[in-house]
């Protein structure tokens, strides 16, 4: 199974939008597909049509102590499941630390996937933790929403020092470009093409658009309410680039 992490140490940047998005892309191409809500703010899984408990499995769950495939869900789309989040999720990061601060922890939970789906998709909560540190290791492809601002390039330059003082493997990271604005004089100047600012930027970037916060009350992928918008057409862009890299990317786990 690939696997690929929405992740941005910022906040509200559009991870979980995008998540959502390509999931239901890869899905409709015809690739088996998990996407499994790592943030206890649940998003993914409420934009999916879940109503998650505020407490329920994913402590046990995190703790080995139920099968981690018992807590999948179907969502209305073929080809397209969930794991849901819950505010259980807050405290992966203790879990982790009580298991011996493992860095695999997370391999260990999605091997059980690896006949089920070709693509298991995390979205992630936005910090540096232990949690993102276990996504680091396990993730094929970090694609990483930016929306085009100076501190923003400051994240994303925090994020590319730190894969390097970690001896990650920086080539896993595909930053794009999220809620562009072209009205904008930056984000014009951030979307020329002859202009990239980020290094292996995908060359598909997000608009911003009023579909796109439609998402919340129609709970549902873009695609799904309104085809043909440009938002639509961008995921369908996106998933373009992402596939194409993952292909080429040697698949790190071998699970
Ligand atoms: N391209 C876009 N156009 C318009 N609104 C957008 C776009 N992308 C995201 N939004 C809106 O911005 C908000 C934040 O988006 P999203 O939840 O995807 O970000 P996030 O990075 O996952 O946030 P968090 O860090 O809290 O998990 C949401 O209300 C979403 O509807
Ligand atoms: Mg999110």
């Amino acid at each position: 199974v690939r696997v690929l992490s929405f992740y941005n140490l910022k906040g509200g940047v559009g991870k979980t939008t995008a998540a959502v998005n390509i999931a239901w892309e890869a899905a409709s191409a015809g690739t088996p597909t998990l996407l499994w809500d790592l943030d206890p703010q649940a998003a993914s899984s409420w934009y999916l049509g879940h109503d998650a408990g505020l407490e329920s499995s994913a402590k046990k769950l995190i703790r080995g102590r139920q099968p981690i495939g018992s807590e999948v869900c179907r969502t209305p789309w073929h080809g397209l499941d969930l794991l849901p989040g819950d505010m259980g999720y807050r405290h992966m990061d203790l879990l982790i630390d009580k298991s011996g601060g493992k860095t695999d922890l997370l391999q260990q939970l999605i091997r059980p996937f690896a006949e089920q789906y070709a693509l298991l998709i995390l979205d992630c909560p936005p910090n540096f933790s232990r949690l993102s540190d276990n996504l680091f290791q396990v993730s094929d492809m970090l694609a990483v929403p930016v929306i085009p601002s100076p501190l923003a390039l400051r994240a994303w330059e925090q994020l590319t020092t730190y894969f390097r003082d970690q001896g990650l493997p920086q080539k896993r990271l595909s930053p794009f470009l999220s809620m562009v604005d072209r009205r904008r004089t930056l984000h014009r100047q951030w979307t020329d093409p002859d202009n990239k600012i980020l290094k292996r930027q995908l060359e598909q970037w997000i608009p911003y658009a009023s579909q796109i916060e439609q998402m919340g009350t129609r709970r549902a992928p873009v695609a799904t309410f309104a085809p043909g918008s440009a938002a639509a057409s961008a995921f369908h862009g996106l998933w373009t680039g992402i596939d194409a890299r993952l292909k080429r990317l040697p698949q790190r786990n071998g699970i």
